[in-house]
């Protein structure tokens, strides 16, 4: 069952800013949003403008599940991550959670940062009792991610992706028991 939340609430954490996006993040949305290396994967396509960027920016923004990653050190958006209320299959309703980062800042731990604060959240405030992660079989650098912390591997299964039709993933899932056994982590 889902529970509501009402808004994006500012983290902080050693590196980043994980905070709602607003306008002015415009521009760092497309600079990521652009490469043929980050949507893909994720199973949207490269934004092929500008304009493209301000739709999907005006969706996060009157959303309230997706997170911008700001560096400290830059002031700059460079990724995001959401909390996504959505309908998996044979799970029903549940929470998933999904990520992109910008390929220029990969290999630096920041997503893993970012994931951490944003499980952390979800079960000391949000008290959700469980969430869902999945990738796209060959997304190795996503796999690796996930299995830094005390998720489960529940499946493969035929996932529907945005912009690209089914893509076959593995889903995995983390019990609130498991994220009080190591604080998330493997
Ligand atoms: C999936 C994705 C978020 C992974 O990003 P990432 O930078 O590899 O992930 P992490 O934040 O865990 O960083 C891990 C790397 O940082 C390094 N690192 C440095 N400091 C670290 C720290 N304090 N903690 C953890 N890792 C650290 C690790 O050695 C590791 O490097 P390696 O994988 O080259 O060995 C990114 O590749 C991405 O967004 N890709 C495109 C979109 C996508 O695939 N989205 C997911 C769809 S399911």
């Amino acid at each position: 069952m889902w529970v509501r939340y009402s808004k994006v609430k500012t983290i902080e954490t050693d590196r980043l800013i994980l905070r709602k996006f607003v306008n002015r993040d415009l521009e760092d949305l497309y600079a990521y949003g652009k490469l043929d290396t980050v949507g893909p994967k994720a199973g949207w396509m490269p934004h092929p403008s500008l304009e493209h960027s301000q739709k999907i920016l005006n969706h996060f923004i009157a959303g309230n599940d997706v997170y911008a990653l700001c560096l400290k050190s830059e002031n700059k958006v460079i990724g995001s991550v959401g909390l996504h209320q959505t309908k998996l299959g044979e799970y029903g309703e549940v929470y998933e959670l999904g990520y992109v980062l910008s390929t220029f800042y990969e290999g630096q731990g920041y997503m893993f940062e970012a994931v951490k604060a944003v499980l952390d959240y979800a079960f000391n405030e949000l008290n959700l009792e469980k969430i869902y992660v999945g990738h796209f079989l060959e997304n190795d650098r996503s796999k690796k991610l996930i299995n830094k912390f005390n998720f489960h591997y529940l499946n493969d299964y035929d996932y529907e992706s945005r912009d690209y039709g089914i893509k076959r993933s593995k889903i995995y899932c983390m019990t609130i028991e498991d994220y009080n056994k190591s604080g998330g982590l493997k």
